[in-house]
């Protein structure tokens, strides 16, 4: 197998920052119960005006500036996403309409909820092996509007949530050993989101029972993941877990062993951004001088259906 170079990172979000102050005056919360069970301070949420495709086609462009890449190069998009704005066509689509890009250039989504990045990366990487795509640089995209999809009126799901963008460019590179595994356990019971055949398109969660899906497989996907690659997770420079609750991400760390600071952690920023928080968080990180060439980071998705996954990059 290849390995896989990230060429550049972009991310957009929108203009609406929701502090936990200002939810506390549309729904029966407060700052203080929401940042002891969770982490989360605020979220940035959507206006009608501002679109998904707009969001990430502006995190695209940022990352074709950074990496210095022209649409030209580009021979495949690919969106990990459950908010699309339109059923079809896809968000990748539409992307690649904003974009301008060539007429062969594949795009589509992948749905796998929270671990639609992961997802959406490997599934990149495995269509750039194919001989149609040699040399090619692959747009990943990981975007969501999951306010569309809250009732904010059900204060133990409307105050987790936020939304963002964040997309990457990334090409087959020997020098940059890459390792990847996702699964699933096949599940809607205990985390939903409507859609076409349900009259109710809202979130729909048994808290407790995720938070025990996500200590328990988030650690074993960690270190299952270091022994596919030949490593151990003391070799790792950073760990970007998906943001989704602070508190998991410190089970997870408690239950590994592990030092705290190579978790990186930004949901108190962003809450949780579901497909978007592995690549904001890579984006933030990268902007921010965290990651030098050559580092390994570990990257670990979990969500609806129930999925998960990990991939572990060298940056
Ligand atoms: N503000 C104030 N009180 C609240 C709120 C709120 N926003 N939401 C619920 N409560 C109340 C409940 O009504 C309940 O009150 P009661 O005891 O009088 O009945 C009390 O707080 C405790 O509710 P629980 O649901 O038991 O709270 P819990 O300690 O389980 O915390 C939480 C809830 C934060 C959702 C936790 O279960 C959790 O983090 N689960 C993980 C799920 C997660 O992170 N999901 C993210 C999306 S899924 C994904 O990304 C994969």
């Amino acid at each position: 197998m290849s390995g896989l170079a990230i060429l550049g990172t972009g991310r957009c979000l929108p203009s609406r920052c929701v502090t936990n102050q200002e939810l506390s005056r549309m729904v029966d919360t407060s700052d203080e119960w929401i940042a002891a069970r969770t982490g989360i301070r605020q979220r940035y949420l959507s206006t009608p005006e501002e679109t998904l495709t707009g969001q990430a086609a502006q995190a695209a462009r940022l990352a074709m500036e950074r990496a210095g890449v022209t649409p030209d190069q580009i021979g495949l998009v690919v969106a990990g996403t459950f908010t699309p704005d339109h059923a079809s066509p896809s968000l990748a689509c539409e992307v690649h309409g904003e974009l301008g890009l060539d007429s062969t250039t594949p795009a589509f989504d992948v749905n796998a909820a929270c671990t639609g990045f992961l997802t959406a990366l490997e599934t990149a990487r495995c269509f750039l092996e194919s001989s149609s795509l040699e040399g090619k640089i692959a747009l990943v995209i990981g975007a969501e509007q999951v306010s569309r999809v809250l009732n904010m009126e059900d204060r133990s799901t409307c105050v987790l949530f936020g939304d963002g963008a964040g997309a990457a460019l990334v090409r087959l590179s020997p020098d940059h050993p890459y390792t990847c595994r996702l699964g699933c356990r096949g599940s809607a019971e205990i985390l939903r989101v409507g859609g076409l055949a349900s009259p109710d398109h809202w979130v729909r969660m048994d808290g407790k029972a995720v938070f025990r899906f996500a200590t328990t497989t988030v650690p074993q996907a960690l270190e299952d993941l270091a022994a596919q690659a030949g490593t151990t997770l003391d070799q790792v420079d950073w760990v970007v877990c998906h943001q989704a609750n602070g508190r998991i991400i410190d089970h997870v760390i408690k239950k590994l062993g592990a030092d705290p600071a190579r978790f990186y952690k930004n949901i108190h920023r962003y809450a949780n951004t579901s497909s978007a928080s592995i690549i904001l968080a890579l984006d933030e990180m990268a902007r921010e001088g965290l990651l030098q060439p050559g580092q390994k980071v570990a990257c670990v998705g979990f969500g609806a259906g129930l999925t998960w996954g990990a991939t572990l990059l060298t940056w």
